[in-house]
């Protein structure tokens, strides 16, 4: 595995997030909604940095990807998600990559009157997207590899690491 991004720049680069989120919002209440389960180590991170009053929620999406990167059909789980009518609500995730999952859950959370909806990433992979949206948020701008750690996983794998590391052929 070949390092990328290490734990202390991880952690200047969220606790600068925290504080953009902070600035920007500006003591209006906020709920953070962690995309499970690749966002669940930004989240707990992220949200001891915000200055803001704060609800924390989850919300279920996964792409069906097989192994590494082909992802499939998207399907989408609200059973853990709070009620956010009348909220600003903040999506919180690992990566924006095609971007389709956070296209799509900003669409379920507007029909569900959500007062407003941004997003937040720790990664943006530098790609054509398949969507016309960007993160309002990210730390990192990467190549387009595959990468873990950090809450990213290979097939259920590495998601404790505590930097981001690009997969290689030996690591398959
Ligand atoms: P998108 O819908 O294509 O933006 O994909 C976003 C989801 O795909 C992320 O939440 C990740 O779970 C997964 N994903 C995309 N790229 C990577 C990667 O390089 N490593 C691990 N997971 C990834
Ligand atoms: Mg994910």
């Amino acid at each position: 595995m070949k390092r990328l991004i290490d734990e202390t720049e991880i952690r200047a680069a969220v606790i600068e997030l925290g504080r953009q989120i902070s600035a920007d919002y500006r003591r209006r209440p906020l709920t953070a909604l962690g995309v499970v389960t690749g966002s669940i180590v930004l989240l707990a991170d992220l949200i001891r940095v915000i200055d803001l009053p704060l609800r924390v929620g989850l919300i279920q999406a996964s792409s069906y990807r097989g192994a590494t990167t082909a992802a499939g059909e998207l399907s989408i789980g609200t059973d853990l998600l709070p009620d956010v009518t009348d909220r600003d609500v903040l999506l919180v995730d690992d990566i924006f990559d095609s971007g389709r999952t956070l296209a799509t859950l900003c669409g379920i959370l507007r029909e569900k009157q959500a007062s407003s909806v941004r997003t937040a990433v720790l990664l943006w992979k530098d790609r054509p997207t398949d969507v016309d949206l960007q993160p309002d948020y990210y730390c990192f701008k990467i190549p387009d590899v595959f990468v873990v750690g950090y809450g990213l996983d290979y097939d259920g794998e590495y998601r404790h690491l505590p930097y981001i590391a690009e997969l290689e052929e030996a690591d398959r």
